[in-house]
């Protein structure tokens, strides 16, 4: 594994890690670890799911990928300013079959990600858990600024 990937998936273990921890989920509980990846596909059993698509014709479509990207991003915020929660979940639609035939999505529309939204359960112990962040002086690259950060 190349270093770059290793820092990714190293990132994604340790939310798992902080997640399972706080739920009391223990590393050789098949049950308990199931049941929370059954949840993703469940979209964390919100009320509400809302699916983002393209048209195809757009392909090839990395700008209205991006532009989805935005659009994700100001719904999680619009929807946190009205007292909503969200999990953008890509999880959400690795069934894209299933997903496209409930959400009733036509063919020429491909399927970006998923928003999965409702009020939040304050009780529900994984939503106390505050993820770790990489330090962005790992990743930023800052160009042309009198004093380097270091
Ligand atoms: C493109 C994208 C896909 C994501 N997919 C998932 C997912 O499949 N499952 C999941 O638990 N969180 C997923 N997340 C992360 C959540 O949306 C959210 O960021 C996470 O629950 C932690 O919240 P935090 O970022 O405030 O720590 C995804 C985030 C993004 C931006």
């Amino acid at each position: 594994m190349v270093e770059r990937e290793l820092i990714y998936s190293c990132t994604l273990e340790g939310i798992a890690v902080q997640l399972f921890d706080a739920m009391g989920i223990a590393r050789d509980d098949k049950g308990r670890r199931t049941d929370w990846v059954m949840r993703g596909f469940r979209q964390f059993d919100a009320p509400v799911s809302l699916v983002l698509t393209y048209d195809k014709y757009l392909e090839p479509a990395a700008i209205s990928q991006f532009d989805l990207g935005a659009l994700a991003h100001a719904i999680v915020l619009a929807a946190w300013e009205r007292g909503l929660v969200c999990v953008i979940n890509g999880q959400g639609i690795m069934q894209s079959s299933v997903v496209r035939e409930h959400a009733c999505i036509p063919d020429d529309q491909n399927i970006m990600i998923c928003i999965a939204m409702g009020y939040p359960d304050e009780d529900f112990v994984a939503n106390s858990v505050k993820s770790v962040r990489e330090d962005s002086k790992n990743f930023v690259t800052y160009v042309g600024f009198d004093e380097q950060v270091p």
